[in-house]
């Protein structure tokens, strides 16, 4: 590193205006806490903003600085997600009947108060989850996108038409809503996942009742919010704040919900497959992963670290899409492991609302426990070598805060719990491979399916790899992360059930084929009946 005095003076310019910028950032921080330190957050149900009948609420606090109140949020009863269920109930004929481009023109609103919402948005999302603001941008962003791409459905919508077996007669295939749709919702993407959701389903014209992550009400209230001022009808969308074993679980076990659609944890996406089955229930799962990057000797090695670094680290490693397990080609390999572990350390944790961090909090002292339980089974169990990071930070500002460093894991073998199991955080392991066949057998050799990736330049490597990894995505020369809104996004094996949200494909969750014949001969036609005159 170069020590002030040698640095040229536009560097020294540059570093005074990013220390100026950081602190505009933290003062605006400031006066976020300031604005909502005391604020009590309310259920929004049937059109209107509601106590919890429990009258209890729960204080959330920035994972940065846990000093920081984030707001107090309705710790929500069976009787609150009831109330919910019939409002959506009341709100749902009007809906559905509801021409499809009106309910869109709805969205394009919510679209544009999203877009002029987007830094407050920002801001609150950094505060009550921790990711750095460029990604916490990034996931408005991304809600924006889901919401003008949804909206703009509403003048398609395709159904099909195709021939009929018999003369004079016309056959046809039409969407149609599913009805009242429970939506539960994590807290690492906490406003682009629940309108991955929310704004399929309401453009099919469901109604629904959504139940966000504890940690993250606020981004889902924000959504909520731009939705009742862009003026969704009273009982479209109805918004239920609470614990999961609660508010969650009521909501998938409630006969009128016929939809749950969920993003979380294997576990937890099992326990809500089971309920839904009880009373037959449609479910679409969205859970974990344990994606790999191969990296081959003919990589852009540079690039391939960057990728890593990014799919690794981003939103401290806190995506089902993470790149949790770097699959290297021996050639290549100690000099991987060199640069990876150089960048890596270089990384700066910190508090996501400084612009000069890479990289910020976990999200809650569970989730540290979680973590350093893993750092410690790779070192202690596994017998992995511990190239860098490894520790909770808790000195100076950090004692605040759920700061771990970015680490690395190499000699890792596949089979070590490190490299099998979902750690999510900022862990990643490396492992040594032969060739591309040996590569693709490991990363295919977890429970999980979401994301897999390659750095080669050989075109026929990349495409082979392309086509055998069992995977609902796939990257060549870019990490495991970045799915865009338009491609259906999911996966296989314990990663899905075989849904996809995102793209045209959520429409086929979100609503329900009806099949139409039109016979327009005048008389009875019988099909399924062998002499069929034509
Ligand atoms: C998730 O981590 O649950 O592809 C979703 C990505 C993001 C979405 C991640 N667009 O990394």
């Amino acid at each position: 590193m170069l020590t002030s005095d040698l640095r040229p003076l536009t560097s020294v310019v540059m570093v005074q205006a990013k220390k100026a910028l950081a602190k505009k950032a933290r003062k605006s921080a400031g006066r976020a806490a300031n604005r909502s330190r005391s604020k009590t957050y309310q259920n929004y149900i049937g059109g209107r903003w509601v106590q919890s009948a429990s009258g209890e609420w729960s204080e959330n606090r920035n994972p940065a600085d846990t000093r920081d109140v984030v707001g107090r949020f309705p710790r929500s009863t069976e009787a609150d997600v009831d109330q919910a269920i019939a409002a959506a109930a009341e709100a749902f004929d009007r809906w559905r009947h509801t021409p499809a481009p009106r309910r869109a023109e709805i969205l394009f609103r919510v679209g544009e108060i999203l877009i002029r919402n987007k830094q407050e948005y920002t801001a609150d999302m950094t505060r009550e989850m921790g990711k750095v603001l460029k990604e916490a941008g990034g996931d408005v962003q991304e809600a924006i996108d889901c919401t003008y791409y949804a909206a703009g459905e509403g003048r398609r919508l395709h159904g099909f038409t195709t021939p009929a077996e018999m003369p004079n007669k016309f056959a046809m295939c039409v969407r149609q809503p599913v009805g009242l749709c429970g939506l539960i919702t994590p807290w690492n993407f906490p406003m682009a996942i629940p309108s991955w959701k929310l704004m399929p389903a309401l453009v099919c014209g469901n109604t629904v009742v959504i139940k966000p992550a504890e940690e993250t009400p606020l981004s889902t209230y924000n959504l909520v919010k731009a939705c009742e001022e862009a003026g969704v009808p009273p009982g479209v969308v109805n918004l239920v704040m609470g614990r999961g074993s609660v508010v969650g679980t009521r909501m998938t076990s409630h006969p009128s919900l016929r939809l749950i659609s969920m993003t979380g944890s294997t576990e937890t996406g099992r326990v809500i497959a089971s309920a839904c089955a009880e009373r037959n229930a449609i479910c679409s799962l969205e859970m974990g992963g344990k994606n790999a990057i191969i990296i081959m000797d003919d990589a852009d090695i540079d690039n391939a670290i960057e990728g890593a670094v990014w799919g690794a680290f981003g939103t401290s490693g806190q995506r089902c899409t993470a790149s949790s397990r770097l699959i290297v080609h021996k050639r290549v390999y100690l000099q991987f492991v060199k640069k990876l572990a150089e960048r890596a350390k270089a990384l700066r944790v910190g508090n996501g609302a400084d612009p000069q961090t890479d990289v910020g909090p976990v999200v809650n002292e569970d989730a540290v426990h979680k973590i350093m339980d893993y750092i410690d089974i790779g070192q202690n169990e596994d017998g992995a070598t511990l190239a860098c990071g490894g520790h909770h930070l808790t000195k100076g500002d950090y004692a605040r805060g759920y700061f771990i460093e970015p680490t690395v894991f190499t000699d890792v073998t596949p089979d070590m719990r490190v490299a099998q199991e979902e750690i999510f955080g900022p862990v990643t392991s490396v492992i040594p491979t032969n060739s591309l066949d040996e590569a693709i057998e490991i990363a295919n050799g977890v429970r999980y399916g979401l994301s897999a990736a390659i750095y080669t330049q050989d075109v026929n490597r990349a495409f082979h790899a392309m086509n055998e990894t069992y995977t609902g995505i796939f990257y060549i020369n870019a990490s495991t992360i970045g799915a865009e809104v338009h491609l259906p996004f999911g996966g296989t094996k314990a990663t899905g059930n075989g849904h996809r949200e995102a793209g045209t494909q959520v429409l086929d969750i979100f609503s329900e084929w009806k099949s139409v014949y039109f016979d327009y001969s005048g008389k009875l036609q019988r099909a399924q009946i062998d002499d069929v005159e034509v």
